[in-house]
């Protein structure tokens, strides 16, 4: 594969997995070809979900040798980067809305030795991580509001995706667009022709029909629209 073709990455979200036998869908995930795994921390105040802390990410990490994508929906991802990193994320990705200071935390999450990523939720413009594209590995955007998996893909964030994918292509930055909420066959092309290369997913990847058939739907939709990709 030629060097210029992006990287195109499948990310099951956990959250929608089976809590009572995550070890099964961890297998079923990376023998069915995912590339990371997103795992969705939620506090009850950024968001009105609460979903769970660095013990589950612990148990994860303890159980697959695929990259850790931490999606903090978090008020304060700063103060719980270290606790995080220690649990074993290899991605921490922190919302521009929370109340922690985007400068300090991408210094701390590097320090730290991680990936810094940085999420929009649908409401917010790109032009308010734009100045921080330089010094981050994953700019997220999110494609439902952020709290609960199984919501309608919103397109009209897709704008959005080709803004940070223009913006990091014109830094020569190799860094991720993430797209996330509501990815399914049906949506999926769409943001990868957008310039998307990192799909969390789901609902889509975790019920109905077997994992890896679903990881291939995926995989097919995400290549076909990547080739059509104008950017
Ligand atoms: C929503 C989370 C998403 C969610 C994705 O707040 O950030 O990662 O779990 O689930 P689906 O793909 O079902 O929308
Ligand atoms: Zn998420």
């Amino acid at each position: 594969m030629p060097s210029t073709e992006p990287r195109l990455r499948l990310a099951p979200s956990l959250l929608s997995a089976d809590f009572g036998a995550l070890g099964d869908a961890i297998r079923a995930a990376e023998a069915g070809g995912a590339d990371a795994f997103h795992l969705d921390v939620m506090d009850g105040h950024f968001v009105p979900n609460i979903s769970f802390g660095p013990a589950l990410v612990a148990a994860v990490r303890a159980r697959t040798r695929l990259p850790l994508d931490l999606h903090l929906m978090i008020e304060e991802p700063l103060r719980y980067a270290e606790a995080f990193r220690a649990a074993g994320g290899d991605t921490l990705v922190f919302h521009i809305e929370s109340h922690s200071d985007p400068e300090a935390t991408i210094r701390e999450v590097h320090r730290l030795g991680a990936g810094v990523g940085l999420a929009i939720r649908p409401d917010t413009p790109f032009s308010a991580v734009e100045a921080f594209a330089d010094r981050v590995e994953q700019i997220l955007v999110m494609s439902v509001h952020p709290g609960f998996s199984g919501q309608k893909f919103l397109p009209d964030v897709l704008p959005k995706v080709s803004a940070a994918r223009r913006r990091l292509s014109s830094l020569g930055s190799a860094a991720d667009v993430s797209i996330d909420g509501g990815i399914t066959p049906a949506t999926a092309g769409a943001a990868a022709a957008a310039g998307a290369t990192f799909f969390v997913c789901g609902n889509s990847v975790f019920t109905g029909g077997p994992v890896a058939d679903n990881l291939r739907g995926l995989r097919a939709a995400v290549t076909e629209g990547s080739a059509r990709a104008v950017l």
